[in-house]
Parts: structure tokens; C-alpha cells; sequence
């Protein structure tokens, strides 16, 4: 079966091509890299090699706002008789902060972009699409666990974006409800590694996000950690989230890809995330108590747009894919640590 990825050198789409091509897809990676290297897929293609996997995986390097390079994809596989029988959509750009600052860019790409690659897809009758969504949906919260029917009030562009993406593909499937099969992944917070250590998270710049923050700092290409803040209503005042493993998140979505094989058209927005809420405090013991490593840190003020906590209710996900989070705290840490210290200046 044959699945077009769109981000797939990116941290999450890098972890779900290499399940998929290691289940025996046919995957067809599309990938622009404006935020990602391409030695990601030099990775991919030695850990395949070490393993004796035969691989024929295609990269193509294009933005999804080019339309002529999605016909193309698309009718190329028509052309070689093997059809994109479903579309695993990850291309965007997911920097909240950024979003604040260049907020059309945040549109054109991730919604224009999207745009496009659903006309295309409807004009070569390809009606299967996972895509990648994100809890901050769910915006400014104070209940958690958090519901799918948990209203929606995306506070930054970004999550506007993703709000706008699911509407666009909601309106799709009730123009042709017969044929349309759509599964949005609501991701919590992805992090974590591949237990090869050849694959990680290798953010551009200084880390938005925590857990790569933390083994920057392990690795010592930061001096400390920044809290941002320890008077939330939390247990120990620091900010709660549900952190899953790279992988448990990657299998789900090729649980998904088998959820609309099976049927003959669906719409469904299913939570990804371990259904466990963390503190800050708490990763960094455990990174710690896992490494056996010091990460020394400095409480600051709170950062805007930040919440108390939020965390999934993910039993939908557990009914409707028949997934479930298999990999601990623990095993986040310890992949995590083994990808930084094996690559510590990540890709490059
Ligand atoms: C986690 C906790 C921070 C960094 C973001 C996006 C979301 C999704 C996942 C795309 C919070 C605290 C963080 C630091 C800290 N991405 N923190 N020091 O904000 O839950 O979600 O990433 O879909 O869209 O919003 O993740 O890792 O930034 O923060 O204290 O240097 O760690 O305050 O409590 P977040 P995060």
C-alpha cells in the first residue's frame, strides 16, 4: 500500500517513515526541509540498512503550496499503476511563538498548503488522509483530563491554523460522505526518541519546547534549564503535560491508517498522548534519576500562552484504533538521552 507523508523528515514524520517502511509501506516522503535536514534521511536509510531491510522509499523535496508538484506525485503513481492510496499529512510549521510573529506565513503554509493538497487528492480520488493535529486546540483549560469534545479555543495563530485545517477537512467529508475517510490526531507532547538512536528531535535554534531543552543541557550545549514558573495550581506548582514517547505516538498513526482501511468512510479527531500529566519537576527527576545526570536549572516568570495543566483522556483512541501508550517516563528519558549523546549537535 502506498502512503504519501508530507513532513516525513521531520521529528515526527522521520519516526512514523521509518515504521511505516518497516510494516512494508510503499511511502513517498514529501518533504520541503525548510525545517528539517536531510540527513534525517541518511538515518533513516542506515538504520533500514543495518537492519537488511529492503527499502525504496522516494523522497521528494517540494512545498505543499506547489501544486504542480503534488499532480505530479500523484499522477506519477497513477502512471506506475501504484497509486497514493492514503495520505499521512504532517507538512506545517508548529512554532507557537513564531506563529505570534508571522501569522500569515502560518496561514498560507499550513492552510493554503493543506488546501491544496486536498483539491489535489480529491482530483486523483484519493479519499484516505490522517492528519496531524495538536491538543493546543483545546487552547486556555482548566479541566483534564482533556475530552475530544472539549471545547475548542485555540489561543495563537498556530492553533488557529489547525482548528481552520479540521474544519476545512469536516466541510470535505460532508461533500462526499461516501467516499471521504479522515482521522485529525490531536497530539499532546510528543518527545522522546528512536531506541536506535539514529532518529531524535533536533529542533532549529534554542528549544521552544522542554524535553529537548533538557538534554541540550545534558549534553552541555545549554548551561541550565529555564523554568517558566512554580506557582501553578499544579502538585509542585510546576506546569503539568502529557508527554508520549515518539514511537507509541508513530504506532498510533499506522493503527489509523488500518482504522480507515477499514471503513468505508469515517470522520474522526482522536487525542494522542500517554493520558498521564507530568510536572516539570517531575521530568526533570526522572531525566535525571534515569541519566544519572545533574540538569541544573533557574526558575523564571511564567511564559504567556502557558497553562496549568494538559493532559488526554485518550480513551477514544484506545476504542476506536485500539492503541495504547506502551513506553514509560522512564524509556522516554533514557531514548531521548541516547539519541543526544550519540548525536550531540544533532543532524549536523
Ligand atoms: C511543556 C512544559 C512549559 C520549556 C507545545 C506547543 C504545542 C505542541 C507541543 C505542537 C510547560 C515548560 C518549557 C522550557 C519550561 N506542539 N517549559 N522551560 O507548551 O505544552 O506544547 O509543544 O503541536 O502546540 O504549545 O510544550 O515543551 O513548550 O512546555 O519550563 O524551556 O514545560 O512552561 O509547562 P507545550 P513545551
Amino acid at each position: 500500500m502506498r502512503v504519501l507523508l508530507t513532513g516525513g523528515s521531520g521529528f515526527i514524520g522521520s519516526h512514523i517513515a521509518l515504521l511505516l517502511i518497516e510494516r512494508g509501506y510503499d511511502v513517498l516522503i514529501l518533504d520541503s526541509f525548510v525545517n528539517s535536514s536531510t540527513n534525517v534521511i541518511k538515518a533513516i536509510k542506515t538504520y533500514l540498512d543495518n537492519k537488511n531491510i529492503n527499502h525504496s522509499f522516494k523522497i521528494i523535496n517540494g512545498d505543499i503550496r506547489d501544486k504542480k508538484t503534488l499532480d505530479r506525485i500523484f499522477d506519477d503513481s497513477a502512471k506506475e499503476f501504484n497509486p497514493i492510496q492514503s495520505v499521512i499529512h504532517l507538512a506545517g510549521l508548529k512554532s507557537v511563538s513564531q506563529s505570534f510573529i508571522d501569522p500569515l506565513h502560518y496561514w498560507n503554509v499550513n492552510v493554503c498548503g493543506t488546501q491544496n493538497l486536498l483539491s489535489t487528492m480529491n482530483e486523483h480520488e484519493c479519499f484516505s488522509i490522517v492528519f496531524s493535529s495538536s491538543a493546543t486546540i483545546y487552547g486556555l483549560t482548566d479541566s483534564a483530563p482533556i475530552t475530544e469534545d472539549h471545547k475548542i479555543s485555540p489561543i495563537n495563530p498556530y492553533g488557529k491554523t489547525k482548528v481552520a485545517i479540521e474544519n476545512m477537512l469536516y466541510d470535505l467529508y460532508k461533500s462526499n460522505m461516501k467516499s471521504w475517510k479522515v482521522c485529525s490526531l490531536r497530539y499532546f507532547n510528543p518527545v522522546g526518541a528512536h531506541s536506535s538512536g539514529l532518529l531524535g528531535e533536533d529542533p532549529i535554534g534554542i528549544p521552544n519546547n522542554l524535553f529537548p531543552y533538557i538534554t541540550q543541557v545534558a549534553i552541555g550545549r545549554r548551561n541550565h534549564l529555564n523554568i517558566f514558573g512554580d506557582d501553578w495550581a499544579t502538585t509542585d506548582g510546576s506546569g503539568v503535560r502529557d508527554y508520549i514517547h515518539i514511537m507509541d505516538l508513530s504506532e498510533g498513526h499506522l493503527d489509523a491508517i488500518d482504522y480507515l482501511n477499514s471503513k468505508e468512510s469515517c470522520f474522526e479527531f482522536i487525542n494522542l498522548g500517554s493520558g498521564i500529566g507530568y510536572s516539570v519537576f517531575q521530568i526533570v527527576s526522572q531525566f535525571e534519576l534515569s541519566t544519572g545526570l545533574d540538569i541544573p536549572f533557574l526558575v523564571k516568570d511564567r511564559r504567556d500562552g502557558d497553562v496549568a495543566k494538559c493532559y488526554a483522556d485518550i480513551s477514544k483512541a484506545k476504542k476506536l484504533l485500539g492503541w495504547k501508550p506502551k513506553r514509560s517516563l522512564e524509556q522516554i528519558c533514557l531514548d531521548g538521552w541516547n539519541w543526544q549523546k550519540k548525536n550531540p549537535n544533532g543532524y549536523n
